[in-house]
C-alpha cells in the first residue's frame, strides 16, 4: 500500500522555505477580514470527480507576521456553497472545516494544496492517490490549510525566528482568524477538524488540547492574532512527536536493553533533503544512562494515575513491567488481529502468539527488538545538542538548548543553557490534556504504526489515557505494520469525522 505522507518528502516539501523570508520593520498591519470576491477558481480531480472550488491563497492569519510566508492560511471552498447548493449532507453554514498543517521534523512549513503530492512518487503506470485536502473537498468540506514557523528560520539581522512555541501560536492564530471571519466564510467555525502527521500531529493534538490557554496569549497579542477563541471540535493526529520532556525516557522503557540502533542522519543540500543510514550501538555507559532514564519513566508513569480504557490504573513495576506495558500490548495485539481478519500473512513475528487465527498474547521485548531502536540516546534532548528538537527549543538568540533536567546534568555541550519550562509546556499536548483551564477538543483519532520507532508507542498511550481522564471521545489505535507516516487511511479518517456531524 502506498504511504502518503512521509518523513522524508515531507522535509523536502519544507526545505524549500529558506524563502520564507522574514518580515521589515515598518511594515503595514495586515487586513484580517476574509474577502470572498478575491479568489482564483480551480477544479480538483477526484477518484475522476472534478470538484470547482474557489481558492484563496496566501492570506495573513495575524496583523504584525514576523515571517509572513508561514503566518497565512490557504482557504478553498466547493463552488456549490457560493450557489447556495449542498455538497454532500453539508451547506455553506454546516460544512466542517479541515484544518490540516503542513509541519514535518518542526521545520517551517507553508500552508498546503490539494494538489501537493506529500507521499513518495507513484509506482509506475499508477496515479498518485489524492491529498486529504482533495478528498475533503470531495467530500464537501472547507479546506484551511496554515502555515507554520520552524526552528530554521532565521531573520537578517540574526534572530531566530521560529522557535518555540512559533509554530502552535500560528496555528492558533489560523483558528483565530477563522472565527473572526465566521459569517464572511462558508463553513461551520464550531467543527474545526485539525490534521497533522508526526510533528504535525504533536502540533494538531496540542492546538486541540489547549483551546483558549492563556499561557498563549502574549505571542498571540505580539504577532496581530484576531481576537477570537481558539479551541476546535476535533483532533486527527498521526504519530504525534509530543511530551518531548518525558519522551527520552519513554524511549528507554521500550526500548531497554537493546544496545544497536540503527539511525537515519538527514543532511540538506541544495535545499534537497538527503537521508543515511547509520548504524550505532550504546556503549556500557549509555546503556547506564539508558536504565536511568527507564527509572525516570517509571516514576513518571506511577505518578499520573492514569487509566486504562477498563479502568485499570496505568502503572510499571521496578523492571518496567505492569498494566501500561500490557496495555500498550493489548494495542498491538488488537492490531495484528485485525491485520489476521483481513487476511494478511503474520507468520515470522516472533514477538506475536496466535492459535487457529487468534492473537494469544504478545511479547513485549521482543517486539521491541523486532522494530528496532532507531534513535541514539538521549532520543530527543541531545547531550551535545544536536537533535532537531535542540534547535526547536532555542530562542530569539540561542539556535539550541536542553529541555530536560536530565540532558542539562550530562550534557556535553559547553555553556548549553536550558529552554523555560513555560516554553517547554507550551509545547506539550500532554500538559494541556490534564489542564482544566484550557478547552480541549471533544473528540479526539491518535494513529501511530506498529512500525514506527520514531518515539514510543508510550507517548500515544498515555496522551489518549489522559483525554479518556477528562472524558473526552478517543479514539487510539497502532495501524498494523505501519511506519512514521500518515494520511494513509483518508476513508476511515473521514467517515470518523462524519460520523461526529
Ligand atoms: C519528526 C520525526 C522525528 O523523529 C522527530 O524527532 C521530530 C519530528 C517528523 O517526522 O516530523
Amino acid at each position: 500500500m502506498t504511504t502518503r505522507r512521509d518523513f522524508s518528502l515531507m522535509l523536502l516539501a519544507t526545505g524549500a522555505l529558506a524563502a520564507c523570508a522574514s518580515e521589515p520593520a515598518a511594515a503595514p498591519m495586515r487586513d484580517l477580514t476574509f474577502d470572498p470576491d478575491r479568489f482564483v477558481p480551480k477544479v480538483f480531480t477526484v477518484d475522476g470527480r472534478r470538484i470547482a472550488v474557489r481558492a484563496y491563497e496566501g492570506l495573513p492569519v495575524v496583523a504584525r507576521p514576523v515571517e509572513p510566508a508561514c503566518q497565512a492560511i490557504n482557504v478553498y471552498i466547493p463552488e456549490a456553497y457560493f450557489r447556495g447548493e449542498a455538497v454532500g449532507r453539508y451547506t455553506a453554514r454546516t460544512a466542517p472545516i479541515f484544518l490540516p498543517n503542513q509541519v514535518g521534523g518542526y521545520m517551517p512549513a507553508l500552508p498546503g494544496r490539494p494538489d501537493e503530492r506529500m507521499g513518495p512518487p507513484p509506482a509506475p503506470g499508477t496515479s498518485a492517490p489524492p491529498s486529504a485536502m482533495a478528498v475533503a473537498l470531495a467530500r464537501g468540506f472547507v479546506v484551511a490549510s496554515p502555515g507554520a514557523r520552524g526552528r530554521t528560520l532565521r531573520a537578517a539581522d540574526g534572530r531566530w525566528t521560529g522557535k518555540a512555541p512559533a509554530a502552535i501560536v500560528d496555528l492558533k492564530a489560523a483558528v483565530r482568524w477563522l472565527r473572526h471571519n465566521a459569517g464572511r466564510l462558508p463553513g461551520d467555525t464550531e467543527r474545526i477538524v485539525s490534521n497533522g502527521t508526526s510533528a504535525g500531529g504533536a502540533l494538531s493534538a496540542l492546538l486541540g488540547a489547549s483551546g483558549n490557554s492563556a499561557d498563549f496569549e502574549a505571542e498571540l497579542q505580539a504577532i496581530g492574532a484576531a481576537p477570537a477563541r481558539d479551541d476546535i471540535f476535533a483532533v486527527s493526529a498521526y504519530c504525534p512527536i509530543t511530551n518531548l520532556e518525558h519522551a527520552d525516557a519513554a524511549y528507554e522503557w521500550q526500548f531497554q536493553g537493546l544496545a544497536e540502533y540503527r539511525s537515519i542522519a538527514i543532511s540538506m543540500l541544495d535545499f534537497k533533503v538527503e537521508r543515511k543510514e547509520v548504524a550505532g550501538r550504546l556503549d556500557a555507559d549509555q546503556l547506564a544512562l539508558s536504565r536511568e532514564l527507564q527509572a525516570a519513566f517509571i516514576a513518571y508513569v506511577n505518578g499520573l494515575g492514569l487509566h486504562d480504557g477498563a479502568g485499570r490504573l496505568l502503572q510499571l513495576d521496578a523492571s518496567g513491567r505492569g498494566s501500561l506495558r500490557d496495555h500498550v500490548s493489548a494495542l498491538l495485539a488488537a492490531s495484528a488481529q485485525r491485520a489476521l481478519d483481513r487476511g494478511d500473512d503474520l507468520s515470522g513475528r516472533p514477538w506475536l502468539s496466535i492459535e487457529s487465527g487468534r492473537v494469544q498474547g504478545v511479547d513485549f521485548t521482543a517486539y521491541a527488538a523486532a522494530a528496532g531502536r532507531m534513535k541514539a540516546l538521549p532520543a530527543f534532548d541531545g547531550l551535545a545538542l544536536e537533535t532537531g528538537e535542540n534547535q526547536l527549543f532555542g530562542d530569539a538568540r540561542t539556535d539550541q538548548r536542553h529541555f530536560t533536567a536530565f540532558s542539562v546534568r550530562h550534557g556535553r555541550a559547553a555553556g548549553a543553557a536550558r529552554a523555560d519550562a513555560l516554553t517547554v509546556r507550551q509545547m506539550n499536548a500532554m500538559h494541556y490534556a490534564s489542564d482544566p483551564s484550557a478547552r480541549a477538543a471533544p473528540h479526539w483519532r491518535l494513529r501511530h504504526g506498529t512500525m514506527d520507532r520514531d518515539t514510543s508507542l508510550a507517548i500515544p498511550a498515555l496522551l489518549a489515557a489522559a483525554l479518556r481522564e477528562r472524558g473526552l471521545d478517543v479514539d487510539l489505535a497502532l495501524p498494523w505494520d505501519r511506519p512514521h507516516s500518515g494520511d494513509y487511511d483518508l476513508d476511515e479518517l473521514f467517515g470518523w469525522i462524519e460520523r461526529l456531524m
